[in-house]
């Protein structure tokens, strides 16, 4: 990602009229008094920000400033006018899908909660660290008003009387921020008990985690926030019963709980005229790679993949061709440079259609220079290094495929690694892994088998890659063998 800090004013710079959180980034965010990432390039497709409003308001994270552009006016009139289940129908009629990465719709979600269990627990799902995406981050550390302020809401809805913003441990700016922001609502007597003269109380807290991707997976999440080792629970039975403390529990992600103010400001139909039918409102995504405006953008759901990186990011940078895109994350399967996937719809069922997913809205896009081994192997280091270890197919899955690739990779691999690849990837899927994470690691294998063998086997016959680049020789000792046992012996065949 480098680009997206390289210039521009810091976050915590002149602009910045909150010094007691000091100078965190070294670069700050690009766009000058525009406080976002991309937010200072024409974005041709949006109307409005939902997401994102805001984001050119100076300071709009302090909450006089939120206050001046209405904040809190919504959660006050809907928790001194409305019934809580008047706020879940109109997000059901909205059509409001979760923004996490599986899309599903977020009031039939708060529908599932017990009436007559108690107490239940509203957790922010605030892990966001998947590679490449990074679009939850700027509604943290720049408009953590508009997120409390939807939790507010939708506790409400529900009957939470507690709140919990599970923050990736790294991100120690965003939770400062969080935190500072809480403390300032509750000075306000916006969070705590009695709200607005009602009987609703609504506690909010921020939980750091200790930095690990499994972290952002519902279930480990709770675990960790129950301060145990971060690894999947099994389902049933699902958070809405046994979630936090064995308690009624909704997880959501940021962008979702943001959406809610917008929501209930305008209505239901307001947001339908946003995006399509099945997929309505808008997505923030965030774009990263060989693009010539790598940044987050807010676009209304069904957009085209082209339209999103041409006519938002400005295409590919100077000189280069597109060659493939990591849609949704680092866990999507690949589309590639030709027109039926160009023109897929950026909504759930179009990606899904199109044999990808739209994930958790963060694109990387590779252009023809990038080498597709290094690429893949990259990517399942990654989840090699974040599986958790509960099960085996996953824990030793992750690392053969590194290997394996590592092998390609360091001029050693063998025209049998290809269906050994492909082995690896159908004993991972499936449903054989615990949870999603294992699953994930096989997208660059089955998206690279199926769309660049012939690069593959070039860089095998060659032992080197075969588009010019001088990847470091390794020694064949030192991708053969691994630590696990049976390792050797798997890779040898
Ligand atoms: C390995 C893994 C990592 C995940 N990471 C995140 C994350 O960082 N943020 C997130 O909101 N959802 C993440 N999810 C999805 C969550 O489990 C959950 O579905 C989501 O937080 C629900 O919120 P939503 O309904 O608002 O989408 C992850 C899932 C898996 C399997
Ligand atoms: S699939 Fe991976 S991350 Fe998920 S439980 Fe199994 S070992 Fe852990």
């Amino acid at each position: 990602m480098a680009g997206i800090y390289e210039n521009g004013q810091g976050a915590d710079g002149a602009n910045s009229g909150t010094p007691q959180l000091g100078r965190i980034f070294e670069h700050g965010y690009p766009g000058g008094p525009a406080n976002g990432f991309g937010s200072e390039y024409p974005n041709p497709f949006l109307k409005q920000h939902i997401v994102y409003a805001n984001r050119d308001v100076p300071n709009i994270r302090e909450l006089a400033v939120y206050r001046q552009h209405g904040g809190y006016e919504v959660a006050q009139r809907v928790l001194t006018t409305m019934q809580p289940q008047a706020v879940v129908d109109e997000v059901k009629k909205s059509g409001l899908r979760g923004r996490g990465g599986a899309g599903f719709p977020t009031g039939v979600k708060w529908g599932f909660i017990p009436k007559d269990i108690f107490p239940k627990y509203l957790v922010c799902n605030a892990d966001e660290s998947e590679p490449g995406t990074f679009n939850n981050h700027e509604i943290i550390d720049l408009n953590p008003h508009q997120l409390i302020e939807g939790m507010i809401i939708s506790g409400f809805a529900f009957g939470a009387t507690a709140g919990y913003i599970y923050i990736r441990g790294e991100y120690a700016y965003g939770a400062r921020v969080l935190e500072q922001a809480i403390a300032e609502a509750y000075a306000a007597k916006l969070l705590g008990k009695q709200l607005w003269g009602t009987t609703v109380d609504f506690d909010l807290y921020v939980h750091r985690g200790a930095g690990a991707y499994i972290c952002g997976e519902e279930t480990a999440l709770l675990e960790s926030l129950e301060g145990k080792i971060g690894q999947p629970r099994a389902k049933p039975p699902f958070p809405a019963v046994a979630g936090l403390y064995a308690k009624p529990t909704v997880i959501n992600n940021v962008e979702t709980l943001t959406n809610v103010p917008r929501i209930m400001q305008h209505g239901a139909d307001w947001y339908r005229s946003f995006g399509t039918e099945k997929s309505p409102g808008t997505k923030a995504i965030s774009i990263s790679g060989h693009v010539k405006r790598p940044g987050n953008y807010e676009v209304p759901l069904g957009i085209t993949v082209r339209q999103f990186i041409y006519d938002v990011a400005g295409g590919i940078r100077d000189g280069h061709e597109l060659k493939f895109i990591v849609p949704g994350g680092a866990s999507s399967p690949w589309l590639i440079n030709k027109p039926e996937h160009l023109d897929v719809l950026l909504t759930w069922d179009d990606m899904a259609a199109a044999g990808s997913m739209l994930g958790s809205g963060a694109m990387i896009v590779l252009d023809e220079t990038t080498c597709v081994v290094a690429a893949s192997m990259k990517i399942d280091e990654f989840f090699k290094h974040e599986s958790c270890g509960k099960c085996t197919p996953c824990r030793e899955g992750t690392h053969f495929l590194t290997k394996v690739w590592e092998r390609i990779e360091h001029g050693h691999g063998r025209m049998s690694d290809i269906p050994l690849l492909d082995d690896l990837g159908k004993q991972m899927s499936g449903g054989k892994c615990f949870c999603l994470l294992g699953p994930s690691a096989v997208a660059p294998v089955t998206s690279a088998l199926k769309f660049f063998s012939d690069e593959i086997r070039q860089h095998i016959e060659l032992g080197r890659c075969p588009l010019g680049y001088n990847h470091p020789p390794v020694a064949a000792h030192a991708v053969e063998g691994g630590v696990h046992t049976g390792a050797t012996s798997v890779l040898a065949r």
